[in-house]
């Protein structure tokens, strides 16, 4: 048996550089070196999405693994370590408990993994975003995995041709079903589309033998911690070409910048805006929410790269979409859909404002049409 790889990003946000737009230097230097030092891995690279880390690791211990997770969970210690020194803001933040307990999933920091043989050529993207939510990957990943018109492949290339599976969560009920492209699209896209509840965790290929093609995190930290603690800034792994979506036909869904939800206070919705690595420092409303692509070539488990993708030119025009969209949507202040639904905000003063106002609020009389008028109108009809 060929020996399998796997590929962790475990992301989380120990503090932001200034308020929530970026990280320090020192942080990334930081996590490098815990990272270097480590005996377990086969290679590693450390990337940022606004005030978010991405810890991208190769090894062979399997997904999951409480070794790699306890590595993870002591590099974002260490970076809060620096985090407080330099007084940055919401140190620690996304570390919900004192003391890890084997696992990283519902403490924090966000993880989506795979495990697979490297193909003789296994070309891959991470994406990372800030300021939204898990969610936010649905629509994309619907485009390049069951959209003919976004990626022809399916049409055209016969490994693509019998479709593909998706794994959806229910983060509500914390309940998962497996649904299959082309045949039930629609029911996919009856799921998918409630974005807030419901999110795509992996995609499997159906003509390559259930091959793993993409894994992305869905943690809630809203969920977990019962409170608000800081938003979700999801990351999703993508493997491309031979059978799977070319990376241009897995980037091809970004370059319309779809409303996603997560922007000021995880209250707002605004355009996904594809950035290269070097713009995905959030500032303008602390937004708009951002997303870049990084592209490596995997070789004996060494990651070479990165390659940034969003910094294309032809991703220009999206941007500049993505910038009136966010200006459209800024004229609407406090008004929805720019401020989320009321279950969807992650601060409110409802509860308060409905307790001091309590006394206040008076029944509507029920003023109706006698039953006569009723009755005629129901014949008339
Ligand atoms: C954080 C975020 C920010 C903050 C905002 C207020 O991911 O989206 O927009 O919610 O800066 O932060 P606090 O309440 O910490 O002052
Ligand atoms: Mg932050
Ligand atoms: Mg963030």
């Amino acid at each position: 048996m060929p020996e399998k790889l796997t590929l962790s990003v475990i992301k989380a946000d120990v503090g932001g550089y200034v308020g929530h737009g970026d990280v320090h230097p020192r942080l990334m230097d930081k996590a490098r070196e815990v990272l270097a030092s480590s005996p377990l891995l086969v290679d590693a690279y450390v990337a940022r999405a606004g005030d978010d880390i991405n810890l991208i690791m190769t090894h062979r211990r399997g997904v999951d693994d409480p070794e790699i997770h306890g590595l993870a969970w002591n590099t974002f210690k260490a970076c809060t370590e620096v985090a407080k020194e330099l007084k940055l803001y919401g140190a620690g933040q996304d570390l919900l408990v004192d003391a890890f307990a084997g696992n990283v999933k519902g403490m924090g920091p966000g993880v989506c993994e795979m495990e697979f043989v490297e193909r003789p050529s296994e070309p891959i993207i991470v994406f990372m975003a800030d300021k939204t939510e898990p969610g936010a990957w649905n629509l994309p990943l619907f485009k390049m995995f069951a959209d003919p018109f976004t990626n022809p492949g399916l049409v055209i290339d016969p490994s693509m041709h019998d479709g593909f599976s998706f794994e959806i969560h229910d983060l509500k009920e914390t309940r998962k079903v497996f649904l299959s492209a082309p045949e039930e699209l629609y029911d996919i896209l009856m799921f998918v589309g409630a974005h807030h509840r419901f999110v795509i965790k992996h995609v499997f290929s159906r003509g390559l033998d259930g091959m793993v093609c993409a894994s992305s995190t869905t943690q809630k930290l809203a969920h977990v911690a019962g409170r608000y603690v800081g938003k979700d800034d999801p990351s999703l792994i993508v493997r491309c070409q031979s059978g799977l979506p070319s990376v241009g036909e897995a980037l091809e869904p970004f370059a319309f910048p779809h409303l996603v939800g997560g922007w000021m206070r995880g209250s707002h919705c605004g355009p996904l805006m594809p950035c290269s690595y070097d713009r995905c420092n959030p500032s303008r409303f602390d937004g708009p929410p951002r997303v870049v692509a990084l592209g490596f070539q995997i070789a004996n488990g060494k990651l070479v790269g990165p390659r940034d993708l969003f910094a294309d030119v032809a991703f220009d025009r999206a941007r500049e979409q993505a910038n009136q969209i966010a200006d459209y949507l800024r004229r609407l202040g406090p008004f929805e859909p720019h401020r989320l639904s009321l279950d969807e905000m992650e601060y409110t003063t409802m509860p308060q404002l409905m307790k001091r106002l309590a006394e206040r609020f008076q029944p509507i009389e029920e003023v109706r049409p006698p039953a006569e008028a009723l009755a005629a109108a129901v014949e008339t009809d």
